[in-house]
């Protein structure tokens, strides 16, 4: 089965619960590709899986929302990353509402597309700088300082692998949806 958001341990915060659900995201993404590479992108189907992704991503961001307030994480951060939850809602709001008009597997693909790069980047950067300000605050930093500390972390060469890898089976993916198929 097509995986088109391959998990890789580059993409661990190392915070179980966080990870969990990290997990449970991609499932919905890989369920999705794999309806849409076998060619059966049935829309009520797909509007389901959306519908799921929806409801996850809603409780992932109040878990993680609620776990930089209960740490006291430097508003700084925490007021970009609720930002950046929040684009993500209104962006999905926005693909409903252009599939509700219709899907067709070009607008499927392409969603996928930016489901798979916002979740890629947005852990390797905010989410990972969230659990690095969390242990350091576990363990006494001042928040301000564990902010500072945080902006120097970089994506490791194996999590940029493992993006540049998950978006290149997307667009073959896109490119399957997008070119008519060969004719025997
Ligand atoms: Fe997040
Ligand atoms: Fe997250």
């Amino acid at each position: 089965m097509l995986e088109v958001f391959k998990w890789s341990q580059s993409f661990a915060t190392g915070i179980e619960v966080v990870d969990l659900q990290h997990q449970g995201l991609v499932e919905i993404i890989n369920e999705a590709g794999a309806a849409l590479s076998q060619g059966n992108a049935d829309p009520e189907a797909m509007q389901a899986i959306l519908a799921r992704l929806f409801d996850y991503a809603g409780e992932h961001f109040r878990i993680e929302e609620g776990l930089m307030r209960g740490h006291g994480l430097d508003p700084r951060h925490t007021q970009q990353h609720v930002a950046d939850h929040q684009h993500f809602i209104s962006q999905l709001r926005l693909i409903k509402d252009v599939l509700d008009d219709g899907a067709n597997p070009i607008a499927w693909a392409m969603t996928l597309g930016f489901l798979v790069y916002w979740l890629s980047f947005h852990n390797l950067d905010l989410d990972q700088r969230m659990a690095v300000q969390m242990r350091l605050i576990a363990h006494g930093t001042r928040p301000s300082l564990a902010y500072d500390q945080s902006l120097s972390v970089r994506a490791s060469d194996a999590s940029r692998e493992a993006m540049v890898s998950a978006l290149t089976d997307i667009y073959r993916l896109s490119a399957g949806a997008l070119l008519p198929p060969l004719k025997g």
